[in-house]
């Protein structure tokens, strides 16, 4: 089972200036678009309460703290051959001991504070770029697709 974290960072590794913000800085929207099509898009409360649209075509499933992590990996597992981790940092932290692939596309804007990547608990393992994937209609921006060695 893969499970994929996606994410689009400042420069300096955050996410949101907190936890409400409405993303409008991010230029990789599309490529999430089609990367996430048809899939499971695995997200937090405070992320779905952001989004100002429906993920359409996009199975989304909105965590909150009562969840398991470990159920839900397995419940899709018995379905699906992957899925996305799609936030927030919360989030992010909670499913870290499942995510098997990192996609994060750094952008050109520094924030100093904010919700970081990862809120607290994260991976310690090597990862292994597999692939720079450009940004399509953007200033050379690029997706970076890892692989965690677990
Ligand atoms: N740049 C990007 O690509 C990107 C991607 C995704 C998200 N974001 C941004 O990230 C921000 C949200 O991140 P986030 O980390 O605040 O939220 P989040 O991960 O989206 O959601 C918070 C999660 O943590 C739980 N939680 C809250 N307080 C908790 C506590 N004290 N103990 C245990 N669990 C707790 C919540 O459960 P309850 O529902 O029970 O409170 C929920 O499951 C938004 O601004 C969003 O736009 C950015």
């Amino acid at each position: 089972m893969k499970v994929k974290l996606i994410c689009a960072t400042t420069t300096d590794g955050y996410i949101a200036r907190h936890s409400t913000e409405i993303t409008t800085w991010t230029k990789d929207l599309p490529l999430f678009k089609q990367q996430t099509m048809n899939k499971t898009v695995i997200m937090g409360s405070n992320t779905y309460n952001t989004l100002e649209s429906e993920l359409r075509g996009r199975n989304v499933v909105v965590v909150t703290r009562k969840d398991n992590p470990k159920t839900i990996i397995q419940d899709i597992a018995k379905k699906e051959s992957e899925c996305f981790i799609a936030g927030g940092g919360r989030t992010n932290s909670r499913f870290a001991a499942y995510i098997t692939d990192v996609y994060l596309t750094p952008h050109p804007i520094l924030f100093g504070k904010g919700i970081r990547l990862f809120y607290d608990k994260t991976i310690k393992a090597k990862t292994k770029l597999v692939k720079a994937i450009p940004v399509p209609k953007t200033d050379g921006l690029f997706q970076y697709h890892f692989i965690v060695i677990k």
